[in-house]
C-alpha cells in the first residue's frame, strides 16, 4: 500500500492498531447448510463530540474455504444494546481483505507495525489505487439494508489455492463513528462540517487531500475534517461520559463446494471522474463530494459517472452506501436501460434502526439471475441523486455483485436451472 492518501489510509496513518479480541457467540445451521455467527469487534472509545476513525485488523471471521452469503453490521454499547444514530453516528464501515506473511504474524501482532508483511486485496473494481478497496461496507443505513445473496450465489473467500504461499488471509474493518451527544449541530457534525470541528490551528496548512495536495480553504467538510480524535463543537457546558462501542456483525456462510456459484464484487463511485487514455480506463474516484445549494430551482442534485466495465456478467445483487438526503441511486446500462435502483428509507421514530430523519436503509436489487446482463466493455452509468440542500461529504457508492460470464463455462451456468433453484 502506498503511503500517500486514501480512505483506508486516512485511518491507517493514525496507526491505532486494535486487534479484535472478543468472542463470537452462536453458530446456527439451517436446512440449506447456511451457517451463521454473530461477532463483536474490538471496542472503540468515544466521548461527546468525538470522532473515532479506526482500522481494526484481524477481525473475527469464519475460517476455511467458504462462500459468504451475507454480512450485516450494527453498533452496540458495552451491554450489547443497539446505539441509535443520533448518539453514535456510524458514518461508514468497510470490510477489507488482506493477506499476511505467516512468519511475521506474531511480530505484527506484538509490534503493531504493518509496514511489511501485509498486502491488501481489493474488490474487483472499479476505483484506483487504495480507494474503496472494501467488499461489504455501508454506514448508518446498515441495519435496514439486506446483504443477503440469493440461491447458490456467494462470495468465495479463503480458497487455499488462491492464497499466496506463506501467507494467510485476514480481514479488517475501516470504520468511522461520530459521537454526536451534546454537539452544537448534530446533522452538520455527521456531515463532517469543518467549521463545526475543533480543528488544530494549522489544519489547512498541513492537511493534504486524496491526491496529496494541501486541502483548499474551500474544503468545507468531509472525510478530512473527520479525523480520528477530532471533536465536534459541543453545546456550552455539555458533559457526558465516554463509552465503549463495538460493531456487532453477523456473517452467514456456506462451506465451499461445487454447488456454490462465485460472484465478483464491484464498488462503483458516482464521483469517479473516469477518463480513458485510449485503451485503458483511468479511474479517479473522489469517494465523497460537496452539494451546493442551488437557489435557482428545486431540482435535486445529480452526480453521474460513466464507468467502463471490462468484464461483464449477470447482475445478482445491488445496493448502495449513501448519506442522509439521498433521493435515489441508479445504475444504467449503456443503452439507458435501468439495471438497478436503490431507494432510501428514512426513520420516523426514536428507537435504533428507525431514527427520525436519518437514512436507515437502502433498498436492494435482486434481479432474477440471468435476467440482467452486463456486456464486456459496456459503459455503465451510476447516477446518485440528493435533495437540493447544501451538504458536505456526500457519498454515492454502489455495491454490486455479479457473476462473471466467463465462469459460465466453468460452472455450467444455466439460467433455467437457476430460475428453478430460486
Ligand atoms: C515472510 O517474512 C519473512 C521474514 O521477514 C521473510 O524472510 C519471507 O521472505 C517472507 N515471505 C514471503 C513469501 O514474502
Ligand atoms: C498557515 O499558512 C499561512 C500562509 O499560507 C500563514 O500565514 C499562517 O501563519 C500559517 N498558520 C499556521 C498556524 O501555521
Ligand atoms: C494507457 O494506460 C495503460 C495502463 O497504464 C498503459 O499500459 C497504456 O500504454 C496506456 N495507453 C496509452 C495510449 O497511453
Ligand atoms: C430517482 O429520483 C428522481 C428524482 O426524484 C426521479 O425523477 C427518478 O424517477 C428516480 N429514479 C428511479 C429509477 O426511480
Amino acid at each position: 500500500m502506498a503511503t500517500t492518501s486514501k480512505v483506508v489510509m486516512i485511518s491507517l496513518s493514525i496507526m491505532m492498531m486494535l486487534f479484535s479480541t472478543t468472542l463470537s457467540v452462536v453458530l446456527e445451521f439451517d436446512e440449506n447448510h447456511i451457517k451463521s455467527t454473530t461477532f463483536f469487534s474490538e471496542k472503540v472509545e468515544v466521548g461527546p463530540g468525538k470522532i473515532a476513525v479506526k482500522t481494526l485488523f484481524d477481525i473475527h471471521f469464519p475460517k476455511g474455504h467458504i462462500g459468504i452469503k451475507s454480512f450485516d453490521v450494527e453498533v452496540v454499547d458495552e451491554d450489547g444494546n443497539f446505539v441509535p444514530l443520533y448518539e453514535a453516528y456510524l458514518h461508514h464501515w468497510f470490510a477489507v481483505k488482506y493477506i499476511e506473511n505467516i512468519t511475521m504474524s506474531e511480530y505484527i501482532k506484538q509490534s503493531h507495525d504493518i509496514r511489511n508483511g501485509i498486502e491488501y486485496e481489493r474488490n474487483d473494481g472499479a476505483c484506483q489505487g487504495f480507494l474503496l478497496p472494501h467488499y461489504w461496507g455501508l454506514g448508518g443505513e446498515s441495519q435496514g439494508t439486506s446483504s443477503n445473496l440469493p440461491g447458490p450465489f456467494a462470495v468465495e473467500v479463503g480458497n487455499p489455492t488462491k492464497i499466496k504461499h506463506g501467507f494467510t488471509e485476514k480481514w479488517l474493518f475501516s470504520i468511522m463513528l461520530i459521537d454526536t451527544r451534546g454537539t452544537h449541530d448534530r446533522k452538520g457534525c455527521t456531515e463532517c462540517r469543518c467549521k463545526l470541528m475543533n480543528l488544530p490551528k494549522d489544519f489547512y496548512n498541513v492537511t493534504t487531500n486524496i491526491n496529496g495536495q494541501l486541502l483548499s480553504k474551500n474544503y468545507k467538510g468531509g472525510l478530512f475534517c473527520c479525523q480520528d480524535n477530532l471533536q465536534c463543537k459541543l453545546r456550552n457546558g455539555f458533559k457526558g461520559p465516554t463509552r465503549k462501542l463495538s460493531l456487532k456483525y453477523k456473517i452467514r456462510w456456506v462451506d465451499w463446494d461445487e454447488h456454490q456459484v462465485p460472484l465478483k464484487f464491484y464498488i462503483l463511485d458516482s464521483a469517479d471522474r473516469v477518463i480513458s487514455n485510449g485503451s485503458t480506463p483511468i479511474h479517479d474516484c473522489q469517494v465523497e463530494y460537496k452539494i451546493p445549494r442551488n437557489h435557482d430551482n428545486d431540482f435535486p442534485h445529480v452526480k453521474k459517472a460513466n464507468i467502463p466495465i471490462t468484464k461483464g456478467g449477470y447482475l445478482i445483487h445491488g445496493t448502495a452506501h449513501m448519506h442522509t438526503g439521498v433521493v435515489n441511486i441508479t445504475l444504467y446500462g449503456q443503452d439507458g436501460r435501468v439495471l438497478c435502483t436503490s431507494n432510501p428509507k428514512y426513520g420516523i421514530g426514536k428507537e435504533a434502526g428507525n431514527e427520525n430523519g436519518y437514512l436507515v436503509g437502502m433498498s436492494v436489487c435482486n434481479p432474477k439471475p440471468g435476467s440482467i446482463i452486463i456486456k464486456d466493455g459496456e459503459i455503465l452509468t451510476v447516477e446518485s441523486i440528493y435533495e437540493n440542500k447544501f451538504r458536505t461529504g456526500a457519498m454515492g457508492i454502489s455495491t454490486f455483485t455479479w457473476q462473471n460470464i466467463y465462469q459460465k463455462k466453468i460452472w455450467k451456468f444455466d439460467v433455467k436451472l437457476f430460475s428453478y433453484l430460486l
